[in-house]
């Protein structure tokens, strides 16, 4: 695991925005997994920067997001379908039938879950895979308690997330977000070839914790990713402040990365 720490989350943004462009230069065909909430917004405004400039096309690129919510259409202002089409695939050259989101309308979800996990098989796999972290550890939107081989099911949300997403969504109201939501596996997500998690600020600095220093442990289920090998952690430094060894990964990813 590879944990790079910024001073702002600008810095990280861009230098993970890189990461991703670099790998669509050299793959044009490149599989993308993505990630919604605030975290991934200014990493996925640096992508639309290098699109902008012509530095890469997204022309035949396809992606599979994380989750969704449980009784959202993809029209709905807070579901993920919709915030993805606004803060990324709008403003880059994606062909909209090369992404995927869960649908939360689905009427047979288990069924819409497991076509899901086909069609990321059919597409080889996927080769990055953008993460957040919940304030409570979770990945995608596997809670704790949920086991680190789970496959993409419906999950159940923690009081502790819905407070979160209504704070930073939903305008504060609680009783708005749904409490079921389609979500990718732990399992599903540490198949990726790399994965990316972003966090920031010191709301993470915790769960950055046990992500990175804590046992591999399903109470944090970010934890599985230290049995990837190909896991890069992009923090700023409140996210990081937590760490005991913070300020060697921070040497030794600015050495790996030559920054
Ligand atoms: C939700 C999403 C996660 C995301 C998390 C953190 O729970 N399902 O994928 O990582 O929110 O969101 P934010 O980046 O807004 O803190």
């Amino acid at each position: 695991m590879e944990v790079v720490v910024c001073k702002t989350k600008e810095e990280a943004s861009a230098i993970a925005a890189a990461m991703i462009t670099a790998a669509v230069k050299k793959n044009p065909k490149l599989v993308l997994g993505l990630a919604t909430g605030s975290t991934p917004v200014l990493m996925y405004a640096e992508m639309a920067k290098a699109v902008k400039a012509k530095k890469v096309s997204y022309k035949h690129v396809k992606s599979w997001n994380l989750d969704e919510y449980v009784g959202l259409a993809g029209t709905h202002d807070q579901s993920y379908r919709y915030f993805m089409n606004k803060n990324l695939f709008e403003k880059i050259d994606i062909q909209i039938k090369n992404t995927h989101v869960l649908n939360g309308l689905a009427k047979d979800p288990e069924k819409e879950c497991a076509a899901y996990e086909t069609q990321i098989r059919r597409a080889g796999g996927i080769d990055i895979q953008v993460l957040g972290i919940g304030s409570d550890g979770h990945i995608a939107f596997n809670e704790p308690g949920t086991s680190l081989n789970s496959r993409t099911s419906v999950v159940y949300l923690t009081p502790s997330t819905i407070k979160d997403n209504a704070r930073l969504f939903f305008k504060g109201k609680e009783d708005e977000v749904p409490t079921r939501a389609l979500s990718m596996g732990v399992g599903t997500i540490c198949e990726a070839r790399k994965c990316i998690l972003l966090a920031f600020g010191k709301g993470k600095a915790e769960a950055v914790k046990g992500c990175v220093e804590g046992p591999v442990s399903q109470f944090c289920t970010a934890s599985a990713l230290q049995m990837h090998n190909d896991a890069w952690i992009f923090c700023d430094e409140a996210a990081a402040s937590k760490l005991k060894l913070r300020k060697y990964y921070a040497w030794r990813s600015a050495t790996k990365l030559g920054i």
